[in-house]
């Protein structure tokens, strides 16, 4: 079959095609510890289940407003005011199917073909492709390992040409875990300004900061005419099925994306709009609750990582993934990136992770650990015994 030439720019995401391999042989009885998942592993809390049984009782089962209904964009930019200082009307929301469908929306409301997009580096997958699928052309930022790959303006701004329509920035990072500071932010705000392309912040991680960072939005600005925020039910409530996010920004932007989101997904389900109002308005200490663990777990995982021969792992400072350096590893096996490493390893030692050559990068690859203590520890011991039997180099220094 012929397929467009448009569909044929993209491919299935990395990480889901990695969550589906680990599935496929965990329902085959095969023990795999799955560090490929980018999901909480804790159950949506009880408050928020109930609301949405009550609301299937109440027969609240119907389309809604495309754009999500009016109790629910209230209850988004109140909890947007409260936790961030911001001041953004209902009008200047708009609820998606997920975070995803808002940047998806969003791309192809403002990219023309072979527009510029900036994309930091490492990228999480689906910006790369939804920019590629859009019709942009993406322009790839770097930024350095050593700095704990936080973004820079400096070098954001060198790349703007007359035809940069877009930044993406995704702050804490999937992949990485790095946090943009909020001083960067606001340099990168005023660069969409001056040159008059739009800054798309990802705000999917903006409540799991580590060492007591404050949290920041750039949606707390004063000019926010060209910024648009994407936000996201699905990590801060242990919510990734609900299918519930967010877009924050001008009315102009949101009318164009809500016409595409009336002609593909409509409204975001009834039910979980219900439950994303008490996700917001209700009780909300699960956050902490969650953030703690994560945070162990990440102590955890990094000491464990950095103890293997060969892996270079710096401290993530948000989200809940590591994303260690394992070139060394690779010269041993006298192998470019990090993909032949990953099936190895779900091949050989069970473990599954995703290589980085799908963020961008050839000598990483993004562990997540929001997975139990137990797993992470017996990942640890599978990756460490897989790595010492590479190469003899790595034996000898266990
Ligand atoms: C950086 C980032 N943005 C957005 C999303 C989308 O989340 P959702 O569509 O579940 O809201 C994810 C999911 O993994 C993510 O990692």
């Amino acid at each position: 079959m012929r397929l467009s030439e448009r569909v044929s720019r993209i491919s299935v995401s990395p990480t889901t095609a990695v969550m589906q391999a680990a599935v496929k042989l965990q329902a085959s009885g095969v023990d795999v510890v799955d560090f490929g998942a980018g999901e909480p592993d804790f159950s949506t809390p009880e408050n928020i289940k109930d609301a949405a049984i009550e609301a299937i009782h109440r027969n609240f089962t119907k389309y809604t407003p495309t754009g999500g209904i009016r109790e629910l964009k209230e209850a988004i930019v109140e909890r947007h005011a409260r936790d961030f200082g911001s001041a953004y009307s209902a009008e200047e929301c708009l609820v998606t199917v997920g975070g995803k469908q808002a940047i998806f929306e969003a791309a192809a409301a403002l990219v023309n073909h072979r527009d510029e997009v900036i994309l930091p580096i490492p990228y999480w997958v689906s910006f790369i492709d939804i920019a590629n699928y859009s019709g942009g052309k993406v322009v790839p930022v770097e930024t350095r390992e050593s700095e704990g790959f936080a973004l820079r303006a400096e070098a954001v701004e060198k790349l703007i040409s007359p035809k940069t329509r877009l930044l993406v920035v995704n702050s804490p990072n999937n992949p990485t875990g790095a946090v943009i500071p909020p001083e960067e932010m606001t340099k990168l705000l005023s660069l969409a300004e001056r040159h008059g392309f739009v800054l798309l912040s990802d705000e999917c991680y903006c409540h799991f900061l580590y060492d007591g960072r404050p949290r920041f939005s750039l949606g707390s600005s004063k000019n926010r005419d060209n910024l648009l925020i994407v936000g996201s039910l699905s990590k801060t409530y242990a919510m990734t099925g609900w299918r519930v996010g967010y877009a924050l920004g001008s009315a102009a932007l949101l009318g164009a994306m809500l016409k595409l989101q009336s002609h593909s997904t409509s409204n975001p389900t009834s039910i979980s709009q219900k439950a994303a109002v008490e996700a917001l308005r209700g009780p909300q200490d699960s956050i902490a609750r969650m953030l703690a663990e994560y945070d162990r777990r990440r102590q955890r995982i990094v000491a464990g990582l950095r103890a293997i021969p060969g892996v270079h792992c710096g401290m993530p400072e948000g989200a809940f993934y590591v994303y260690p350096n394992v070139g060394q590893i690779l010269e041993a096996m006298g192998v470019e990136d990090s993909t032949l490493l990953a099936g190895r390893l779900i091949d050989e030692a069970r473990v599954a992770l995703v290589p980085g050559p799908a963020f961008g990068t050839r000598e990483h690859v993004r562990i997540s650990y929001a997975t139990s203590q137990d797993r992470i520890d017996e990942g640890l011991r599978r990756l460490s015994t897989f790595i010492s039997k590479l190469s003899p180099a790595y034996a000898q220094a266990r």
